[in-house]
């Protein structure tokens, strides 16, 4: 019996062992470079346990292999690529569109699925149609009024704090009661109670850093899996409380003679239709428009605030835009005030809240050679996985010179926006995919920005630890500690 046994351990072992073998020869065989894998989670293994963020395994991947145009690595026995070269990102993420237009994440929480980014192409461009028809410059231009009134109570609430707050709990509730107004159609009041229910929603929904990571690694790379067993890439599933806010919207709108051409009209529309969906298009609007975008207001304060000479630079412009156009709150106004378009864009360089856009190849397509005049091209096949890995591109000396300098120059003179390839920016993605909500997170940014330098000189309080530190989080980025702002009124 022992003979036995041991003689089928030594006949699975080897063929095992061969299996594994071939399979890892995969990129070599095609003349592709890629880190060693382990021997049964590939390239993945110190990112499932907790050894290193994706982030940091994107950035080590594109530093080490300068000079390629890509990079093969292993999702367990499976290959996928990691793009390096932003003309390539370009071709597939534009002119190759065809080729690549799915995302590989796919999402267990029937709700949260009902996001543009995590579906596949045909559901994915209706849900696009429909959520474009949100965020149009019509309909932003319906919203800033409801944005100048949370910007109201944060001035009271500043007063209130005696003028100094942590950036975090300020970026959260401006963005929560900015998404509570202006795609629920409600009043969030947390600058005036000083609790907020989509901060509660998101406390709701996620994890301990660490679990939630190990969350989003496996929706990463083993999502039929997650699907299976409904792990939510997200964290927890949506909870009970946002589904009773959302109902309570569309009961209330439901009841209502008024004509409203907005958000919750639409989530309305779409409950008539007997479609559950309604839930799902409202979480996709907390998602990006509160949470994504408080994060990236986070870094913006920081960064306004420890540059004197960007605030000032900034605040002249907020001035003379005030001159010009008699207020700084219109839609006009604000498009107008391009340097601080380049504050947003240099912070969402330098803190790139998305780290990295994944992609599945949908259609064979052939790639050039992975260094140039050397080697053939490769074909990869339907199914691969792509990932673009957007931070590391935005930390590249070649294309950001002292990179770890914040300055907003970069999208503001032009000869340095030409002297770098356009595509090495990648902050709210591109082509046909590109962030849908992008206009909003701007304008949102700016009113916020606009109030606070009219009213304050911002200076970092001395509470304050430097470094900062950040958080063990895969896909978003928090800072570990907190961001003390001191608001100094302006005569
Ligand atoms: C500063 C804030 C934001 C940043 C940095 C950001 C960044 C991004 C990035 C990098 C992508 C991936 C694009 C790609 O795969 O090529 C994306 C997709 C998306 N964003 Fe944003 N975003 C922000 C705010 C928003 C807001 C406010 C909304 C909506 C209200 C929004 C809605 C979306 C949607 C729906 C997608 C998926 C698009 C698709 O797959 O068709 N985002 N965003």
């Amino acid at each position: 019996m022992f003979v036995t046994i041991s003689i089928l351990l030594l006949i699975f072992t080897i063929f095992y062992t061969w299996y594994v073998k071939k399979k890892y020869s995969y990129w070599e065989e095609r003349g592709v470079p890629n880190p060693k894998p382990s021997l049964i989670l590939g390239n993945i293994g110190k990112m499932i346990t907790w050894q290193r963020t994706l982030t940091d395994f994107f950035k080590d991947v594109y530093r080490e292999y300068e000079g390629y145009s890509y990079v093969g690595i292993y999702n367990c026995l499976t290959p996928a690529v990691v793009l390096r070269d932003p003309d390539l990102i370009s071709d597939l993420l534009i002119r190759n569109f065809d080729s690549f237009t799915d995302t590989m994440i796919e999402i267990a929480d029937p709700i949260a699925s009902i996001h543009p980014g995590f579906v596949e192409r045909d559901r994915w461009k209706t849900l696009r149609r429909e959520m474009v028809g949100n965020l149009t410059k019509t309909k932003i231009k319906g919203m800033l009024v409801h944005i100048e009134k949370v910007c109201e109570e944060m001035l009271e609430y500043l007063k209130r704090k005696n003028y100094c707050v942590k950036a975090t709990d300020l970026s959260f509730k401006f963005t929560g009661d900015n998404v509570m107004a202006c795609a629920y159609g409600l009043d969030g009041k947390s600058f005036i109670t000083g609790t907020s229910l989509m901060e509660q929603i998101r406390d709701e929904m996620s994890m301990s850093t660490k679990i939630g990571s190990l969350f989003h690694t496996s929706g990463l790379f083993f999502p039929k899996l997650c699907k299976l067993f409904q792990i939510s890439y997200l964290g927890k599933q949506v909870p009970d409380k946002f589904k009773e806010l959302i109902a309570m919207v569309v009961t209330y709108r439901e009841d209502s003679t008024y004509a409203y051409n907005d958000f919750a009209n639409f989530l309305k529309e779409s409950k008539q239709k007997n479609d559950d969906n309604y839930f799902g298009y409202a979480m996709s609007f907390f998602l990006d428009g509160f949470e994504t975008s408080g994060y990236a207001l986070i870094y913006t304060l920081l960064e306004v605030t420890r540059n004197p000479i960007v605030q000032e630079t900034a605040r002249k412009e907020v001035e003379v835009t005030l001159k010009t156009h008699n207020t700084v709150h219109s839609y006009e106004a604000l498009k107008s005030m391009v340097y601080l378009d380049s504050i947003i864009h240099e912070t969402v360089r330098k803190h790139t809240v998305i780290k990295f856009i994944n992609r599945k190849c949908t259609k064979d397509f052939v790639l050039p050679a992975p260094r140039a005049g050397h080697g053939k091209p490769v074909t990869i096949t339907k199914g691969t996985h792509i990932f673009v890995p957007i931070e590391a591109i935005h930390r590249d000396e070649k294309y950001f010179p002292n990179s770890s300098k914040f300055d907003p120059n970069r999208f503001f003179d032009e000869h340095i926006m030409e002297s770098r390839p356009k595509n090495a920016y990648l902050g709210f993605g591109d082509g046909p995919r590109v962030c849908l909500g992008k206009k909003f997170a701007v304008v949102q940014m700016k009113m916020i920005l606009v109030t606070l330098l009219l009213n304050f000189t911002l200076k970092i309080h001395e509470k304050t630890v430097f470094p900062l530190g950040k958080e063990f989080y895969h896909l978003s980025k928090s800072p570990k500690g907190d961001i003390w702002i001191e608001f100094l009124p302006r005569s």
